[in-house]
């Protein structure tokens, strides 16, 4: 999927009015561009389709999709709530002056340290993942006697057709405790009931990440609206919030078949409706947390071609000047993603290849069998849809820098400068 921003003249893409070459050039490569236009596009379409008569709704960016300390600006600006999930998290944004009533903090291991920092700067909400965590985070409060607000993160076993790596609802998931573990619920609902100090808003809910059926949120929210209002009734407790999580797919290829924001949400809010009104559900605010849909089209990211190399086996591999240490997900997922050369957008793609990495890997591959143009050293590729988790999750493997991030506007803003050899000796 390419984002709206990006057009060709001439033969050259283009993202708004800055030639991608151009862009290469000035920034080196490889380098992250973000279409702001796109993100703001896409942000736009949660607020003006996830809303409803019945309760509000509230929509908060799964910051582990792309997160700079400039970017959670952007997002404050723009009036969502974002999620943390570690210390840093929490630091950077705090740095940015994110508004931490409006943060959600995960995490199925959250140390003392990280709950103590939540808690001292007055996070919206906790979102407790097990019952450790809630007796840490219970000692701690009352120790502190500050109130905070939580969510208990719990597994409604609900298989949402991803890849197996990003799915986190099914019943041997790492995450939150399965709503069908009644003596497990009771124990978390003790310690709740036990501090003065805790207040549980009500439960959240993941069911996994890149998904385009909205039956599985459907199932998720008959699901949980039910389970909500049991235990709401079967301990007397006001619990307003529901929180369904993220993990709204995007197009990665053009033949994926996609759900656009707009009727994903529709869909969503016509099943809350039914569900909360049908049972007379005590649920009064609904938030979704969506990372990738908000993200993941705006960008792409810009390589140095090399050469190509036919092996003796006469294999073709296109030799780029990044990889896997900016751009994991197709070794981690076999993700898939689409390509063009910047400079030959308009030019017949005549040999097979792979584009590889650099890294001492050979599973350093961006895309297998794709077809491109003939090509010449410092063509630029473009790999398309790379907005999230590929700069969060980027490494320094091989002590490669990591790249640039750009937001590209009516201006140009660096949403985080390229690293340089120094930045690899900081720690030592
Ligand atoms: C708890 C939680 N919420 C939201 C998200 C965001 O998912 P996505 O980026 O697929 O929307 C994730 C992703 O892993 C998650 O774990």
């Amino acid at each position: 999927m390419k984002p709206i921003g990006l057009h060709t003249i001439n033969n050259e893409a283009y993202l708004h009015h800055y030639r991608l070459a151009d862009l290469a050039q000035t920034y080196q490569t490889p380098l992250y561009v973000m279409d702001e236009a796109q993100i703001r596009k896409a942000i736009q379409e949660f607020k003006i389709y996830f809303k409803s008569e019945a309760f509000d709704t509230t929509v908060v960016y799964a910051s582990k999709a792309f997160f700079t300390k400039e970017f959670a600006r952007l997002i404050a600006e723009e009036g969502l709530y974002m999620d943390a999930v570690s210390l840093g998290d929490l630091y950077v944004a705090q740095q940015a002056h994110f508004p931490f009533e409006r943060l959600v903090f995960h995490g199925n291991n959250k140390s003392i340290e990280e709950l103590d920092f939540a808690i001292s700067h007055q996070v919206g909400y906790i979102v407790v993942d097990n019952l450790y965590e809630l007796n840490h985070l219970a000692q701690l409060i009352n120790r502190k006697q500050k109130k905070i607000s939580i969510l208990i993160r719990v597994n409604p076993g609900i298989d949402a057709h991803t890849h197996e790596y990003i799915q986190t609802a099914q019943f041997t998931s790492k995450f939150g405790e399965s709503i069908f573990d009644e003596h497990q619920m009771k124990s978390l609902l003790e310690v709740c009931l036990a501090s003065p100090w805790i207040e549980l808003k009500g439960f959240h809910a993941h069911i996994g990440s890149q998904i385009h059926e909205p039956d599985a949120y459907v199932e998720e929210i008959k699901k949980m609206v039910e389970f909500q209002n049991h235990i709401s009734r079967q301990y007397q407790l006001d619990l307003p919030i529901l929180n369904l999580g993220g993990g709204f797919g995007i197009q990665y290829q053009q033949e994926e078949k996609n759900i656009a924001i707009p009727e994903m949400m529709r869909i969503l809010i016509q099943a809350l409706e039914v569900a909360i009104q049908t049972t007379h559900s005590a649920i009064r605010q609904v938030m979704i947390e969506p990372g990738r849909a908000i993200v993941g089209p705006a960008g792409i990211t810009l390589y140095k071609a090399s050469q190509i190399k036919t092996t003796f086996g006469q294999k073709n591999y296109l030799f780029i000047d990044g990889g896997m240490t900016d751009n994991i997900r197709p070794a981690l997922y076999h993700a898939v993603y689409e390509c063009d050369i910047a400079n030959k957008m308009t030019q017949p793609k005549e040999i097979l290849v792979d584009i590889v990495g650099k890294c001492c890997e050979s599973g350093d591959i961006i895309r297998k069998d794709v077809m491109i143009p003939r090509i010449d050293e410092n063509d630029i590729v473009i790999v398309y849809a790379t907005g999230a988790y590929n700069y969060s999750m980027s490494s320094n493997y091989n002590h490669l820098l990591k790249p640039a991030v750009i937001l590209v506007g009516e201006e140009i803003r660096v949403l985080s400068r390229r690293e340089t050899l120094d930045d690899l000796c900081k720690l030592f």
